[in-house]
């Protein structure tokens, strides 16, 4: 990736952690209030909010606080993830790729005592919140919006994606620019859900699929990026391997999640995969729709209290050899 600020690499600014860098897009259209140090960069120019108001993109965005939910069993993958990795190697540049709101990557930070860090997101909502962050961790920490799909860099020490790699498709190109970045013998450390084939998935692709939200997706609903995109373990392996890692350790893991009750796979489901729909809807058709989501779940899960929430996650770790 580019730097930021002309000549000058990421690494080289993390000292300076009182304005990290949020990114405005263009078709942004609710008023929200950001913190007085946050720098704003538009596509063309900086400006620096002075207890100003700034359009940011929220109706179709990441909702930090319904993401966070659910904060202590979206972690629990997280930390099994940095379990991998090897920690007597020294990390002196760390990039969270899908950073979120930054909590975990300033936790990762500390933990790794890494020399410099960089989260990368393309959420506003996930970066303003990441901003506050950076703002309290122990070290330091720069936060940028960017798009994961596209990102390299060089001599990188450590890549962690915990739950964003999905996201995006193509993950053989992906992963063989995550691993390009990487200086010899830095690490990749990656998660994905690969739970498309449960209700909480299957369900509201098969409500897209309905009036009147098929009409609204002008026929055509947005896939379930899960589906799309995520490979089976055995191709995450073989992938690592031939992108240079001799020992590449990748594993299936199903998560037990006990939720309260039934429903609140809807609260589950409404910040992550669920986000896709509302980024498509018209507002007045999102309540409906996680009702209409909601009939359709329970009638194939039943009401259950508490209910077991059975999710398959693909934890992988490699360094590189070269
Ligand atoms: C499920 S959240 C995970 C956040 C964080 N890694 C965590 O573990 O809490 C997925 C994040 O990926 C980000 N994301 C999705 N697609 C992206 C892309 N193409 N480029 C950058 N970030 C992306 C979203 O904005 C969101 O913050």
């Amino acid at each position: 990736m580019a730097p930021p600020n002309g000549s000058r690499a990421w690494w080289q600014d993390c000292g300076s952690l009182e304005r990290p860098r949020v990114r405005i897009p263009r078709s942004s259209t609710q008023r929200v209030r950001l913190p007085r140090t946050v720098t704003v960069i538009r596509r063309r120019s900086t400006i620096q909010v002075q207890d100003k108001y700034a359009v940011v993109m929220a109706s179709s965005d990441w909702d930090p606080q319904q993401y966070a939910r659910f904060a202590s069993l979206r972690a629990r993958p997280f930390w099994d993830l940095v379990d991998l990795i090897e920690i007597d190697i020294p990390i002196a540049r760390l990039v969270d790729l899908g950073c979120g709101s930054g909590e975990l990557t300033a936790a990762l930070a500390d933990r790794l005592r890494a020399g410099a860090t960089l989260g990368i997101d393309s959420s506003p909502a996930m970066l303003e919140q990441a901003a506050a962050a950076a703002r309290s961790a122990p070290r330091s920490i720069r936060f940028e919006q960017g798009d994961i799909a596209s990102w390299t860099d060089d001599d990188v020490d450590l890549v962690v994606a915990n739950a964003s790699l999905q996201w995006v498709p193509d993950h053989p190109a992906v992963l063989a620019r995550w691993v390009a970045s990487l200086r010899p013998g830095g690490q990749i450390a990656v998660q994905v859900p690969a739970n498309a084939d449960h209700p909480s998935h299957t369900c509201s692709a098969a409500i897209a699929h309905r009036e009147p939200f098929l009409s609204a997706f002008a026929g055509a609903p947005p896939p379930d990026p899960v589906a799309a995109n995520v490979l089976r373990p055995e191709q995450y392996s073989e992938l690592l391997h031939d992108l240079g890692c001799g020992d590449p350790h990748v594993r299936l893991q199903v998560y037990p999640q006990v939720m309260p009750t039934s429903h609140h796979v809807v609260d589950w489901t409404t910040g992550t995969s669920l986000t896709r729909f509302f980024a498509r809807l018209p507002e007045e058709l999102h309540q409906p729709f996680v009702e209409a989501y909601r009939a359709e779940l329970i009638g194939e899960i039943g009401e259950h209290s508490p209910y077991f929430y059975a999710f398959k996650r693909i934890l992988m770790r490699a360094r590189v050899d070269r």
